[in-house]
C-alpha cells in the first residue's frame, strides 16, 4: 500500500509567472468561479492531482490555488476560486480571454497513482472538493477492487460544487454522499456534519486510505473519526494551507513547526507530527 503522500523535486520550479489566458469561465456557487487556463506561450509542467499553482491577477497579486481539473486531460488547465480577499475576487471576475499569470506546479500531491487495491475515503467540505476533483475523476475510473467513497459536506445547498461531476462518479461506481449544514425547502438530503456520513460508509479499516480537505477543525475531527474507525493515521493524508509566496521552499512563509508546507504540503500525511501540530482531538 502507498502509504505516504509523494514529495516532488522542486528545483527548476519557475519563479516567473507564466501568462495564460482565460478560455471560459463557469460559475460554481455565488461566490465560486472555475476558470480554465490555456498558456499564451510556454505552458507548465504537467501537474499531479492535489498540486497547487501561484495564480497572478496582474496589478492586485499572488496567491496559491490548486489545480481542480484532471492531471493529463487534454485542454486548458481548471482552478476553483472562492471570492473571499481582493487577489481572489480580481480572478474570480477576469472575463473569458482576461490574462493571469501562472507559476508552478508546487507541492505534494495526493498520490492516488498508487492506489489500486485500497479502498479510498474522500471527505471534502466545502471547496475543499476542488484540490480533491482530480484525484476523486483519477479514483474513478480504477480498474483495482478498492471501493471509493466520497462524503462532501457544505454550509447550505447552494454552496455545493461539481453536481455534474457528482453524478459522473456516482455513474462510474462511487459511493458519494453530500450533507448540507442548513437545508432549504428543496433539499431532499442528509442534514448535518460530513463526518456523521461516515457510519453509513462501506469501507474495510485495514485497507483504507483517506484523502481529506477542507477547513482545518473538519480534517481534524474527520482524521479521528477514521483512526477511531481503525484506519491508520499514516494512510490518513490532509492538504494544509497556510500563508504562500514563493511556493518554491525559498521564503518561510508557509513553515508549520518543521514543515515548509509549499514544498512538503500541502498534502501531507496525518499523524505524528503532522497531528499534533493540528492539534489532535481529544476524545
Ligand atoms: C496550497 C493552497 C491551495 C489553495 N487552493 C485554493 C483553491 O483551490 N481555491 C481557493 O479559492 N483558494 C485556495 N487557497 C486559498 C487562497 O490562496 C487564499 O484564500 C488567498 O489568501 C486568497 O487571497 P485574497 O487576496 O483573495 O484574500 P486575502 O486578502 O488573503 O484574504 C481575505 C480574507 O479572507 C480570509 N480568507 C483567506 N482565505 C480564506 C479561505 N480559504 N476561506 C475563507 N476565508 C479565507 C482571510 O483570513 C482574510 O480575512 C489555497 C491556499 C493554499 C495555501
Ligand atoms: S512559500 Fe516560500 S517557503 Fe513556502
Amino acid at each position: 500500500m502507498a502509504r505516504t503522500a509523494e514529495r516532488p523535486a522542486v528545483a527548476g520550479t519557475s519563479l516567473v509567472p507564466l501568462v495564460h489566458r482565460i478560455a471560459w469561465r463557469r460559475r460554481e456557487t455565488s461566490d465560486v468561479v472555475t476558470i480554465a487556463l490555456e498558456a499564451v506561450g510556454e505552458s507548465l509542467a504537467p501537474f499531479r492531482a492535489g498540486q497547487f499553482h501561484m495564480l497572478t491577477a496582474f496589478g492586485v497579486g499572488e496567491v496559491a490555488i490548486s489545480v481542480s481539473g484532471t492531471p493529463g486531460a487534454p485542454g486548458p488547465v481548471e482552478h476553483t476560486i472562492r471570492d473571499v480577499g481582493a487577489v481572489s475576487h480580481a480572478l474570480s471576475h477576469l472575463p473569458a480571454g482576461g490574462v493571469v499569470g501562472a507559476r508552478g506546479p508546487f507541492g505534494t500531491s495526493w498520490g492516488v497513482a498508487g492506489l489500486e487495491e485500497e479502498d479510498v475515503v474522500v471527505i471534502a467540505g466545502g471547496i475543499g472538493l476542488a484540490p480533491l476533483r482530480g484525484a476523486v475523476h483519477q479514483l474513478s475510473k480504477r480498474r483495482g477492487p478498492g471501493r471509493l467513497t466520497v462524503l462532501v459536506g457544505a454550509r447550505t445547498p447552494d454552496q455545493l460544487v461539481f453536481a455534474d461531476d457528482v453524478r459522473r462518479w456516482r455513474e462510474l461506481g462511487a459511493d458519494v454522499r453530500l450533507t448540507v449544514d442548513a437545508a432549504t425547502p428543496d433539499w431532499g438530503g442528509e442534514v448535518g456534519l460530513v463526518t456523521a456520513l461516515l457510519p453509513g460508509a462501506s469501507f474495510d479499516p485495514a485497507r483504507t486510505v483517506g484523502l481529506l480537505c477542507g477547513p482545518e477543525v473538519m480534517m481534524r475531527f474527520a482524521a479521528a473519526d477514521l483512526a477511531d474507525l481503525g484506519v491508520d493515521s499514516s494512510c490518513i493524508r490532509v492538504s494544509l494551507e497556510r500563508n504562500m509566496q514563493c511556493g518554491a521552499g525559498i521564503c518561510g512563509h508557509c513553515q508549520l513547526g518543521p514543515l515548509l508546507l509549499c514544498r512538503d504540503g500541502p498534502v501531507v500525511t496525518y499523524g505524528g507530527t503532522v497531528a499534533a501540530l493540528m492539534g489532535q482531538v481529544e476524545r
